[in-house]
């Protein structure tokens, strides 16, 4: 297949890349290398043609379409903080969702097959009920998950309007290698480059509160799977593991693969955490044949381990 991976220098879209050229796939990446994001020169795959572009720029996204002409888009580019959206709630729009219909007018124009497109947990806001599934109501309580929420309407309306073929993946919150440690979220990659460094590890609210860990590479595999002719065509998956693990949990994993407990340090409650987030993602399992691969000791473990030779 020819693949284009938007946000394809980020940290989830970096695995996709890998993995579709593992598999044997001609791939192009585009990425606007944004400052505030976890997109690197680094995390580039050099089998990978890559253009530095950037999806709210029209001329140019219409140039990578010409010349590249993909079967299949994956979009991963994105203004991916919760945070920052609430900061620059503008900036989250222009890029989650005119950057998207530039994305999508330019599938339409270049007669691709298919679009993948990440879409977020942050779409549910406190989840109604648990385990959250495909189901649940979705309540975005930030201008992030609003625009996540919005794409997957502009999913639909573009397949019924233009044909385009669409899966959207709703992700847990994913973790592992190249994930950004330097970014308000992310506390898996956070906790462990402190760890390394033997400073101190700020816990906020109790640390009892839970969320669903998926490990990068089992994202990128359902991406993947996704892909092919198909799979899921025209519909939402969850994307997680289906267990909560609480912060406290991962402190104790990271003290007991690095050897040394550093010293925590108490904060109130982060406005709008939430205590428990899990999924059920047996949908995903049914008509995609995907399941999570790793578990949560191993996917800190090859944290770790990135974070080590870093
Ligand atoms: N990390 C998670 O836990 C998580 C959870 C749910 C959904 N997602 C979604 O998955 C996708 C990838 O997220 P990530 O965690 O890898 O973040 P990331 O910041 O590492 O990757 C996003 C990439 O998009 C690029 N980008 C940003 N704005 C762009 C623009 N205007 N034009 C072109 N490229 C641009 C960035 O440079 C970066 O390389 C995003 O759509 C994000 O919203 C992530």
């Amino acid at each position: 297949m020819n693949i284009l991976v938007t946000g394809g220098a980020g940290f989830i879209g970096s695995h996709i890349v890998d993995q579709c050229i593992a598999a044997g796939h001609e791939v192009s990446v585009l990425d606007s290398l944004w400052e505030e994001g976890g997109g690197k020169n680094t995390n580039l795959n050099p089998k990978a043609r890559f253009f530095h572009v950037d999806i709210t720029d029209e001329d140019s996204l219409k140039k990578v379409f010409d010349t590249v002409r993909p079967e299949v888009v994956c979009h991963q580019a994105a203004q991916h903080s919760v945070a920052i959206s609430t900061k620059k709630p503008e900036l989250d729009a222009r890029v989650n969702v005119l950057g998207l219909i530039n994305v999508l007018t330019n599938c339409t124009r270049a007669s691709v097959r298919k679009i993948l497109f990440a879409s977020s947990g942050a779409t549910y806001g406190t989840p109604v009920r648990l385990p959250i599934d495909e189901e649940v109501e979705q309540r975005p309580e930030s201008p992030y998950g609003i625009t996540k929420l919005v794409a997957e309407h502009y999913l639909r309306y573009w397949q019924e309007a233009h044909g385009l073929t669409y899966t959207a993946l709703r992700y847990g919150n994913v973790y592992g290698p190249r994930q950004d440690p330097n970014g308000e979220a992310g506390v898996i990659a956070i906790f462990a480059k402190r760890f390394l460094k033997h400073e101190t590890i700020r816990i906020d609210w109790d640390g009892e509160q839970q969320k669903d860990y998926v490990y990068v590479g089992d994202v990128a595999r359902a991406n993947l799977i996704a892909m092919e002719q198909g799979h899921g065509d025209n519909d939402i998956f969850c994307v997680a593991t289906g267990k909560g693990t609480s912060v406290n949990e991962i402190y104790d994993l990271l003290a007991a693969q690095i050897g040394y407990k550093p010293e925590i340090v108490r904060a109130p409650r982060r406005p709008g955490d939430i205590h428990l987030a899990y999924f059920d993602c047996s949908k995903a399992a049914r008509i995609l044949g995907w399941k999570p691969e790793v578990n949560i000791e191993q996917g800190i473990r090859a944290t770790v381990e990135y974070f080590k030779k870093g």
